[in-house]
């Protein structure tokens, strides 16, 4: 095992499931503690399992995070029981295809709570943790974005792709902020991954149609994800601030 993660504390958010998930067990395994944040206590308490069964340490810590008060909480009770902080990968959130759709279509309730989980959220994470990474004399922020937000799409989620859009400008801005902290930002654009929050979608016909339109011919697993937040997790990509990766099977290249 090369322990590319050897004495880092990852907090990850929405890792009770999908690609936090996998996230989490993998920076485990590369000798990261790990804080699980998640809405769902079973489902983070299923992760903490998942990594302790292979050796690793991980906290679940529940709560939902668009409230600053739960994510204060969780902020805090990662580092009593880790002792710092050194990654905030912000991987949680939400595609509504039912409720969110194009805005002609979409309710303003809606539209607020797309973007509380899957913007404001980060506002919450970065505003208590970065101070823990300046404590810990720098640290690296992962955010997830979308293809959804490099390209418009027929099918639309407008408040997602809004929300992931305004991301991107935000990955910059902390990039630059907090570059003298020894900070870095950088922001995973993922294609369609099969994880829970795309199961409810993924109909045979949708999954061929996705396979055929993407180059590498399949649609990504978790792990595909995973291993891109690793290196922006890691000393491996210490030269990297202010990015975009995109990792959708050669999607957007087209
Ligand atoms: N799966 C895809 O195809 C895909 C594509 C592009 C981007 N993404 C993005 O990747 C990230 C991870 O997606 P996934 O597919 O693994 O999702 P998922 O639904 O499989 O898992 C998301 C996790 O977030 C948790 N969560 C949801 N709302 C929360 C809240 N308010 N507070 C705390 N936790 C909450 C859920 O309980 C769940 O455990 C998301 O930001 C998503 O938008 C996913």
């Amino acid at each position: 095992m090369s322990m590319r993660l050897k004495g880092k504390v990852a907090l990850i958010t929405g890792a009770g499931m999908g690609m936090g998930r996998e996230a989490s067990v993998l920076f485990a395994a590369e000798g990261a503690h790990v804080v699980v944040c998640d809405i769902n206590k079973k489902a983070a308490d299923e992760t903490v399992t998942l990594v302790e069964k292979t050796g690793g340490q991980a906290l679940a810590a529940v709560g939902d995070v668009a409230i600053e008060d739960d994510v204060k909480r969780m902020v805090e009770e990662g580092v009593k029981r880790f002792g710092a902080l050194h990654v905030l990968y912000n991987n949680a959130g939400v595609l509504w295809k039912d409720k969110d759709r194009s805005v002609l279509e979409t309710d303003g309730e809606q539209w607020d709570r797309v973007m509380a989980i899957n913007l404001k959220s980060v506002f919450w994470v970065t505003k208590h943790g970065i101070p823990c990474l300046k404590r810990a004399g720098g640290g690296s922020i992962i955010l997830v974005g979308s293809v959804s937000a490099l390209a418009g799409f027929t099918r639309a989620q407008d408040a997602y792709t809004a929300a992931k859009g305004a991301l991107i400008s935000l990955n910059k801005s902390l990039a630059i902020q907090f570059a003298k902290d020894r900070i870095r930002s950088n922001i995973i654009h993922p294609g369609i991954v099969e994880t829970p929050l795309q199961a409810p979608y993924l109909t045979p016909e949708l999954r061929a149609e996705f396979n055929a339109g993407i180059p590498l011919g399949r649609i990504g697993q978790p792990r595909d994800i995973a291993y891109a937040a690793l290196f922006l997790a890691s000393e491996e990509s210490s030269f990297m601030t202010g990015a975009e990766m995109i990792v959708d099977g050669g999607f957007m290249a087209q």
